[in-house]
């Protein structure tokens, strides 16, 4: 791709984070909570006179009324631990549009929070072993330490605590349902396919963090590939598919020990993954760091060494072929392959309903 062609659709990613629009179940949760607060209010101002008429030590009222604001307080900040039933307590398309007005931010990577979401919720869930039937993205283990301090999940307490006042905000809601609906809300507003998604992931406990190694390693190559992603269920057309997540965001030095966006517009879900890898020279980086790939006209671009197994074997290269051909092909298969990823080792609850969410606009 040209510089001026890069520049063009850098301009266009930029364009496509839209401002969101409040939706009406936010308008809803605005006004209950306006109510509430008026309604203590109101309750307030009925008590003070009613205990000043009745003789009672005002000093004696004030320590009542920081009794009952202290305590207020740490009602309010309460972590509930979600139970069996939890999910069916929380407005998912409130927490949609809330995480969906997480993402911009200009101050940080390239203006969004999505791809970081996109890792995380994937993270989350490629765990899975579906020998043992361990891992996945049920209990969101990898809050906890050890697998949180795991070489691969480097740098995802930034996308964990950007969410985490949400987690404050719908405290039924479970850490798994949370980072996996935040994946979804990433594809879906940064321009990609509508995901397909379940809540009812229950909260697991720290002893319960699955072992190092589960996730691909960046430095090798294919049978590496198959020998992670067939351990979780996938075959090479889904992992072919995954794996043009690659279009959004970058690699960090600081994390990975990587560097470099795959192309020019990194907050846009696109198939550029497959058109960059098949249309570019890609020659090894100089440098002091990790061996890695740049492109050989601008040099601004990377691919790690697991990416450009999807060049050179033979059955991966056939579906990067065909996703690189045609966008709409690489959107509906990615689309079933990352809500299969979510959902690995879940045993939803019989009435979880599915849900496709509507993008802002
Ligand atoms: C095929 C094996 C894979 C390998 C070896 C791999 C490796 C990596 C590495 C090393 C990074 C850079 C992390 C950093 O330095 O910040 C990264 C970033 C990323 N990966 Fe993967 N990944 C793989 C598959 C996937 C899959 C299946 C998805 C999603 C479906 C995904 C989504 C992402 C995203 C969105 C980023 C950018 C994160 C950011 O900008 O902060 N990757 N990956």
């Amino acid at each position: 791709m040209s510089t001026s062609l890069r520049l063009a659709s850098r301009s266009l990613a930029r364009t496509s984070l839209r401002a969101p629009k409040p939706t009406t179940a936010s308008i809803r949760t605005l006004t209950t909570q306006q109510q509430r607060s008026q309604s203590n209010r109101q309750q307030q101002q009925q008590q003070i006179p009613r205990t000043i008429k009745s003789g009672v030590n005002p000093g004696a009222l004030g320590a009542l009324a920081l009794g009952t604001l202290v305590g207020w307080y740490f009602y309010s900040n309460k972590e509930i631990t979600p139970t069996k039933d939890s999910w069916k307590k929380v407005d998912y398309n409130a927490v949609y549009k809330d995480i969906a007005d997480l993402l911009e931010d200009e101050n940080y990577d390239d203006g969004s929070y999505g791809p970081i979401f996109v890792r995380l919720a994937w993270h989350s869930s490629g765990t899975f072993d579906k020998k043992t039937k361990t891992g996945g993205s049920e209990g969101a283990t990898i809050r906890f330490h050890p697998e949180s301090s795991h070489g691969a999940n480097a740098g995802l307490d930034v996308a964990r605590a950007r969410l985490e006042p949400l987690k404050k905000k719908y405290p039924h809601i479970s850490y798994g349902d949370l980072y996996t609906l935040a994946g979804v809300v990433a594809v879906q507003e940064l321009g990609g396919p509508t995901v397909r998604w379940r809540p009812g992931r229950v909260e697991k406990k720290e002893n319960e963090c699955t072992p190092d190694g589960r996730l691909p390693d960046a430095a090798q190559g294919a049978d590496h590939m198959r020998d992670i992603f067939y351990r979780m269920g996938f075959n090479d057309q889904e992992i072919a598919a995954l794996v043009g997540a690659h279009a959004l965001g970058r690699c960090h030095t600081s994390r990975s020990g990587f560097e470099g966006p795959w192309n020019a517009s990194p907050t846009s879900f696109t198939n550029f993954f497959y058109t960059e890898l098949l249309n570019n020279h890609w020659v090894p980086k100089k440098w002091n760091g990790p061996h890695q790939y740049v492109d050989k006209e601008s040099g601004q671009f990377m691919m790690l060494p697991a990416d450009m197994s999807f060049k050179s074997d033979a059955q991966f290269r056939k579906y990067v072929e065909i996703y690189a051909r045609d966008q709409d092909v690489f959107f509906a298969d990615f689309a079933k392959a990352f809500a299969k990823l979510l959902e690995l080792g879940v045993k939803f609850p019989e009435d979880a309903p599915v849900y496709e969410f509507k993008t802002l606009e």
